[in-house]
């Protein structure tokens, strides 16, 4: 049953009236944005991408009546609420510094360097307020403005890109761009290397694996098959040090 499908199933429920760019529709009070949507016939080709709040490509931006107040949420999450006034933002611009992250210079100016309108932030605490992920954006920019770029990537870390901080911000900052040069500032220049992570990539450039990869490559597609389907799989509440039975391919 495709999604449109599914959401048209839902007519037992009650009906909640919603403004869709604008125009009336009537829809199952328990639906998501993204779900009503579908559900008023609008077929998802931007705006949409892995259904559970984790892509950040649905951004929307919607009133409710009786207050004023703009507000924003991604539709794949946000609960329709009646006479609700619904717009989606699938994309928000902004001027994106296109870098080699080998070649940057770590230093505390750089996101001003990168992104000057970082310091026409006013500390107002909208960008906060309109963040789906429950992040603390002020203060992941207020990281970067004072060049702390290990706390301006912690605080990010859960960043989604939507760009919903980005559409409220009276500064005109593009934060999840900040957000995003700290994480690959703390990536490449900060973070320990990862020990096993050396080991491994050694032994792969000693050619531990060629043989193995060769075999799979001559295998027939059915016997394939056969082995992806017989594979040990890691239980989901596995213990740190879970290693497969077979010793074989590690
Ligand atoms: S919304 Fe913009 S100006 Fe306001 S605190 Fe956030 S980054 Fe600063
Ligand atoms: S920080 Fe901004 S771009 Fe990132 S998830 Fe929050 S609102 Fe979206
Ligand atoms: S579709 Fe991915 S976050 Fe909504």
């Amino acid at each position: 049953m495709s999604e449109t499908q599914a959401s048209k199933a839902k007519v037992d429920e009650p009906l909640v009236p919603i403004f869709i760019m604008g125009k009336r529709y009537e829809i199952p009070s328990s639906l998501t944005i993204q779900k009503a949507l579908e559900y008023a016939g609008y077929q998802l080709v931007r705006g949409v991408g892995c259904r559970g709040g984790i892509c950040g490509a649905c951004g929307t931006v919607y009133r409710v009546p009786g207050n004023h107040t703009i507000k924003v949420g991604l539709a794949c999450q946000t609960v329709v609420e009646p006479e609700m006034r619904i717009a989606v933002l699938p994309f928000f611009p902004v001027n994106r510094k296109v870098y080699n992250i080998r070649d940057v210079v770590p230093g505390p100016e750089i996101f001003a360097q990168f992104y000057p309108e970082i310091l026409r932030c006013m500390g107002c605490n909208t960008c906060t307020k309109s963040c789906p992920m429950d992040i603390n954006t002020m203060e992941y920019v207020s990281a970067a403005i004072r060049g702390d770029i290990a706390k301006a990537a912690e605080l990010s870390f859960d960043c989604v890109m939507c760009g919903l901080c980005t559409a409220r911000c009276p500064g005109e900052l593009a934060q999840y761009h900040i957000g995003i040069l700290a994480r690959r500032l703390y990536g490449r220049y900060i973070a320990p290397r990862a020990a096993h992570a050396r080991e491994m990539v050694g032994r792969i450039q000693q050619g531990r694996y060629e043989d193995g990869l060769q075999q799979l490559m001559a295998t027939p597609m059915e016997e394939l098959k056969a082995i992806y389907t017989k594979r040990e799989i890691e239980p989901e509440l596995s213990e740190d040090d879970w290693t497969p039975k077979s010793q074989e391919n590690l």
